[in-house]
């Protein structure tokens, strides 16, 4: 059983890709309090768990951490339980900090590895999505890298923890994750500008169905934000801020991306 969240498809490409690769079955999980049970398909293998989201702020979405915490899964019994993050650059201290909150529900962690994939943060100063360059050098590094992520997980094998976790990760993890997770994650400053055309596409993609349209048809977000950005990525006409450092930033879905790198020839070598 595969469990994915994912705000711009990055995860949720890792995901489907895992599955296929392990003959598994991936599951977007609805992060939308209060949190739907689990259903899954008779075909889902339920003696493995893989949990594959993005990194935010150097750990586990906060939306996902609690998702964990507060489902029952006591009905499975897992014996082999893996984690894949993606991640713009780095991880900080991700890994030890997921299997000390894993081991809290009776879990042991057997393989955790991250795969870099293009970035997605871009709602403060210096932040800003990838060149075409580094988004084709990252998806098709990322392609090999899941083969040989599935190839591990197919063996079975225990005690791998191959991440990134970058410079500084203490201070990442353990000092600036808690100061955004206080002051940048949320809703608060989310807006659409007088560009919105009220087509929805915001309320659509919102994996924690936290946005409706008021009265006069612009987006407005109720409280529950996890800071994932589809919003702002999806959006065709680039009409909302996520903060006021995100003005006309770039946009990335990895859906555009992947459509993108498949219409164009790789630069010969
Ligand atoms: C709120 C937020 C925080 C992020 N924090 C980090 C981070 O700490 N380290 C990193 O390397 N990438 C970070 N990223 C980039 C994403 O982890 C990365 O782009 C990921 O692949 C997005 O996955 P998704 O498309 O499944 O949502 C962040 C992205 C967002 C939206």
């Amino acid at each position: 059983m595969i469990l994915y969240f994912s705000g711009t498809g990055n995860s949720r490409f890792v995901a489907q890709q895992l599955a296929t690769l392990t003959s598994d079955e991936a599951t977007a999980v609805s992060l939308s309090v209060p949190y739907s049970p689990l259903t899954l398909s008779p075909t889902g293998r339920v003696d493995c768990l893989g949990i594959i989201f993005p990194v935010h702020a150097w750990g586990m979405p906060l939306a996902l951490e609690r998702y964990i915490k507060n489902t029952d899964f006591s009905r499975f019994n897992f014996t082999y339980i893996y984690t894949v993050c993606t991640c713009g650059d780095d991880v900080g201290t991700c890994a030890t900090d997921i299997r000390k909150h894993l081991r809290q529900k009776g879990w042991i962690l057997d393989c955790m590895w991250s795969v870099q994939m293009p970035n997605t943060y871009v709602a403060f100063p210096f932040f800003d999505t990838d060149s075409p360059e580094l988004v084709r050098m990252k998806l098709e590094r990322a392609h090999s890298r899941l083969h040989h992520i599935a190839e591990a997980i197919n063996q079975r094998k225990r005690g791998l923890y191959d991440v990134h976790p970058g410079r500084f990760p203490w201070i990442k993890s353990h000092v600036l994750r808690p100061l955004f997770n206080r002051f940048l994650l949320g809703d608060k400053s989310a807006r659409a500008d007088g560009t919105c055309t009220h087509c929805k596409t915001c309320v659509n993609v919102c994996p924690l169905h936290n946005i409706a349209l008021n009265g006069s048809g612009f987006p407005e977000w109720k409280g529950q934000c996890t800071t994932c950005l589809a919003c702002y990525h999806n959006c065709p006409h680039h009409s909302i801020e996520f903060s006021r450092f995100c003005h006309r930033k770039g946009q990335y879905t990895f859906l555009r991306a992947q459509a993108k790198l498949s219409s164009t020839p790789s630069h010969p070598r």
